[in-house]
């Protein structure tokens, strides 16, 4: 069996995809399990209910990491995941990241971890046509990684505690990195100027997160957020989700993600972890606690 964890997205995103820096961080709480059985013909079974257009992504996507890795398909793969699909976590990254683990396991392969990353990020491209790749090389590391056109990771000066809450709705990347492409080819000035902006803080952030500076890391998250909107990818459910948190005592907080919808991430403490964790759960029906180290 091989797995894959989750991911959300510091600070940066939108802007990776210009070649910004954006900071990831792994997330532990959630898998994508892959197991593989000997079987004379190629079946595949899947632990939850997908949309025909999901399915159909699967499927592409299974078929074309055989055709990458040159597999014959004498193999039956069993899927389990608990990540949230488009939500901002990293699923379809996770998902590529444990198949083709499994498939390096189960048919010997000889393949690097750089080697894993470069096949991931092509399967992105089958998910979200333009990814940055910050997605799959932070599931694939397993560590905080400051993306730009290489990888560097991040030495956390001290654990981080974030609350993180969905708002239900399950925007497709794709089509919200295509949206901001167009905006920012109608008015490169104004959007050249905000992703600019957003990779500032990017590079600030990677600084306070060496120091272990949490108030400023929060107040940089908050700025983050601001610019997203401007961007025209938060939601009015986001907004909200960053008030709640500001207000009961968050260092900071922001959408993580291609925004829209999917998640919403703060940055807390032991004091105000369970007040935040208590008021977005009247709204949201996934909130979670997780402890980045
Ligand atoms: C998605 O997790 C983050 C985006 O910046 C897209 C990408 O980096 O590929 C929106």
């Amino acid at each position: 069996m091989a797995k894959a964890c989750g991911k959300i997205i510091l600070f940066g995103e939108h802007a990776v995809v210009y070649n910004m820096p954006g900071i990831a961080l792994p997330i532990l709480n959630y898998f994508t399990n892959v197991t593989s059985y000997k079987s004379e013909l190629f079946t595949c079974c899947n632990d939850r209910v997908l949309y025909d257009f999901e399915k159909e992504k699967l499927n592409k996507l299974i078929e074309f990491i055989f055709k990458e890795l040159k597999l014959d398909q004498k193999i039956h793969l069993h899927i389990e995941s608990s990540l949230p699909i488009s939500s901002g976590l990293g699923s379809s990254a996770s998902l590529s990241i444990a198949l083709i683990r499994e498939l390096h396991n189960f048919y010997n392969l000889n393949l690097t971890k750089k080697q894993i990353n470069k096949l991931a990020y092509k399967c992105e491209k089958i998910f979200h046509g333009t990814p940055s790749g910050i997605d799959n090389t932070v599931i694939n590391y397993e560590q905080p990684v400051f993306f730009q056109d290489k990888t560097n990771f991040i030495k956390l000066n001290k654990p981080l505690d974030f609350v993180i809450a969905s708002t239900g709705n399950r925007p497709d990347t794709k089509e919200i990195v295509q949206e901001v492409r167009k905006k920012y080819e109608e008015n490169k000035n104004k959007y050249q100027n905000i992703i600019e902006d957003i990779g500032l803080i990017a590079m600030k952030a990677k600084k306070s997160l060496e120091l272990g500076n949490l108030e400023k890391i929060g107040s940089l998250m908050n700025q983050n957020h601001e610019l997203l909107k401007e961007l025209g990818v938060s939601s009015a459910k986001l907004n909200l989700f960053c008030e709640i948190c500001r207000q009961n005592g968050a260092y900071g907080a922001k959408l993580s993600g291609a925004g829209k919808g999917g998640n919403m991430i703060a940055l807390v403490d032991g004091k105000t972890k369970e007040k935040i964790i208590e008021e977005l759960s009247i709204l949201s029906n996934n909130v979670f606690y997780t402890r980045v180290i």
